[in-house]
């Protein structure tokens, strides 16, 4: 399979039988060089309902009538868009044509902001995913802090690569993020979530060095990288 880094916390991971994108936030992401009628997804995974994952969801999932895979909340919403939507609750698991899911828990908000209206939808529980695909285990965090059930993750899976959020203030900082990557289990570890906004700057090549000494391998991806796997 290739895992692209499309920016913040969006990826793209396509094998011989699928197009999987994961909280495709491209419009108004200054990381991001893909623009939504470039993407090709037969599936999109969601997080969380917050813009910056979100995002493009609703004109990406139509023009491709793609699933998108969120908490059962979002789902019913995104239905309302006229969007074809798979609900899941945290500690549940489902086969796909495409492979397994798994969702895990995340903390954090699962907010959809109307500022029209100024009002907050909530939709749920925030969540994370482990996704089973070509006998290997994905593993993205979502927005989240630190939680000590990560090692849950681990007793039951073995993570070849976890996508962990670095950028602090609204999710896990870099030093947590090592602790995360150590209860998880990972392999290797793709920091995301930095850099976007000046409130989530965050050297990603310092926390690589530092996962090194623990002995888990980091690969920093610029936007438009992929890793083959
Ligand atoms: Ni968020
Ligand atoms: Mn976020």
């Amino acid at each position: 399979m290739k895992i692209t880094f499309q920016g913040h916390s969006c990826f793209t991971i396509e094998n011989h039988r699928s197009h999987i994108i994961i909280d495709p936030f491209l419009t108004g992401n200054p990381q991001a060089k893909l623009t939504p009628d470039q993407v090709k997804a037969d599936v999109i995974l969601l997080t969380h309902a917050h813009n910056d994952h979100l995002g493009d969801t609703v004109s990406i999932a139509k023009q491709n009538k793609a699933v998108v895979i969120c908490s059962h909340e979002l789902a019913t919403w995104l239905s309302w868009q006229g969007v074809e939507a798979h609900g899941m609750s945290i500690g549940g698991s489902y086969s796909f044509e495409f492979g397994r899911v798994h969702m895990t828990p995340a903390f954090h908000g699962n907010s959809y902001v109307d500022d029209e209206r100024q009002e907050i939808i909530y939709m749920g529980m925030p969540a994370g995913f482990v996704i089973q695909l070509d006998g290997k285990h994905l593993y993205h965090a979502g927005d989240t802090s630190l939680y000590s059930d990560m090692q849950l993750i681990q007793r039951r899976y073995s993570i070849d690569v976890a996508f962990l959020p670095i950028g602090d203030n609204y999710t896990m900082g870099p030093e947590d993020a090592i602790q995360a990557a150590e209860w998880v289990g990972a392999k290797r570890v793709i920091p995301m979530h930095y850099n976007t906004f000046p409130v989530i700057e965050q050297d990603p090549q310092t926390f690589v060095k530092k996962l090194s000494e623990k002995g888990i391998e980091g690969t920093v991806l610029k936007t438009g990288e992929s890793l083959e796997l």
